[in-house]
Formats: C-alpha cells, structure tokens, sequence
C-alpha cells in the first residue's frame, strides 16, 4: 500500500489500482499540494464533520461518483449535499472493492454549520493485505489497546497538534497501545495553535520496536 500525505490529516491511500482518500481537506488547507478536482479515488473516507477533515469530500464524491464513507449521521449530511454515501458506525467493517473499512470510537465531537453529526470515528483500512489505523481527532484512550490487540497495525497515523487532540506525550503513549509497525504523524502546524515539533515524537520513540516516519505534505510512504 503505497500512502500520499497532503497535509493535516489528509491521506490517500493507494493499492492495486484503487485508491481512497480520508479527511479530504484541500480548500483552505494550507499545507495542501492538491486541490478537489485533482482527487481520482473509489471513496471518501471521513471521520468527522468539521470542516478541516470533511473539507472536500461532498465534491470529490460527486465528481468521481463514488461513496462517502463514515458515520450515519454523517453520511446522510453528505447526501444530503448531493453526494453518494455508504453508512456505517462505530464497531462496524464492511469490504468494499477496494479494501476492508471497520469504525472505530475517536473521543472529540462531530458537527457541521448545520449542526451535529453525530459521534466522530477513527478507520482501520485494510487495502492489498496491509492496515493502517487513521485516528481521527481524538484524545488518548485506553481502548487503543484493544485495537492493537485485535489489528496487525502496518501503520498508525495519530494526531499530534493538541490543543484539539492527542499532544506529543499521549500519541507516544498511544503508539505503545496500538503497537504499529510504522506511526506516522499527523494533525500539526496547520495552523499556529497546533504548531509542534514532529521530531519530538519521532525522538519520544527511539529504542521502541515501531518506525516513526514524519511525512511532509506531498510526500508518499510505502507501507
Ligand atoms: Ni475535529
Ligand atoms: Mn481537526
């Protein structure tokens, strides 16, 4: 699985001829090397509603005719919009053409300018026999183990800005949780209140059985 990272928490993840696109912040992202209309995926990937991780996903899905996927609520905000939605919720995986996609809980709120939408979620993605966990926003929880314990994790991608999310110290307590083969950091420097030094996180990690691999936007990782 190859992943390309454009910036704050924004992946495509790429196997066998398909590729998915999670939290498909683009416009007014800041770090972004891409815009929608350069996005071909065969889905969209979104963990919550704020604006800086469901960002695109409304055009990317019309453009490319290809399903939201996320939470119920979320989901059906997204169709609403005119998009093509798959539904799921927390706890739930379904295979899709291009992989494997199961919910998980992520502890941070969910809403859009219309309001809630409901719980927000992490993913675990399996595509081409590899998995990767994107977190979402979310803080540290204990339960991270458990999605360790029950996940050969290729690659984990946590949020490191704080502020909003996990900080430094807790995406490294996390790692130790979740227990990947490859962390990838993720949710900093967009913006001055998540400003953080990714170094710090990859030095927090040293002697630990995982590889850290600090991505710049436009960069691509494989996994
Ligand atoms: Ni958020
Ligand atoms: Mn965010």
């Amino acid at each position: 699985m190859k992943l390309h990272y454009q910036g704050h928490s924004c992946f495509i993840a790429e196997s066998g001829g398909k590729s998915v696109i999670i939290d498909p912040f683009l416009n007014g992202n800041p770090l972004a090397r891409i815009k929608p209309g350069d996005v071909v995926v065969d889905a969209v990937l979104v963990t919550h509603g704020h604006g800086d991780h469901l960002g695109d996903a409304v055009e990317i899905s019309r453009k490319n005719n290809v399903p939201v996927i996320g939470t119920f609520e979320l989901v059906n905000y997204c169709i609403g919009k005119g998009a093509a939605g798959h539904a799921m919720h927390i706890g739930g995986s379904f295979s899709f053409p291009f992989g494997r996609v199961k919910l998980t809980i992520a502890h941070h709120g969910s809403s859009t300018e219309a309001g809630s939408t409901g719980n927000p979620c992490g993913f675990i993605l399996s595509m081409g026999g590899k998995t990767i966990y994107h977190a979402g926003d979310t803080g540290l929880f204990s339960d991270m183990a458990l999605i360790g314990d029950t996940n050969s994790i290729d690659c984990a991608l946590l949020p490191i800005g704080d502020n909003f999310t996990m900080g430094i110290e807790d995406a490294i307590y996390a790692v130790g949780l979740l227990k990947p083969r490859i962390a990838v950091p993720m949710h900093y420097n967009t913006f001055e209140v998540i400003k953080q030094d990714p170094e710090k996180f990859k030095k927090g990690l040293e002697g630990k059985p995982v590889k850290v691999e600090i991505l710049k936007p436009g960069d691509s990782l494989e996994v």
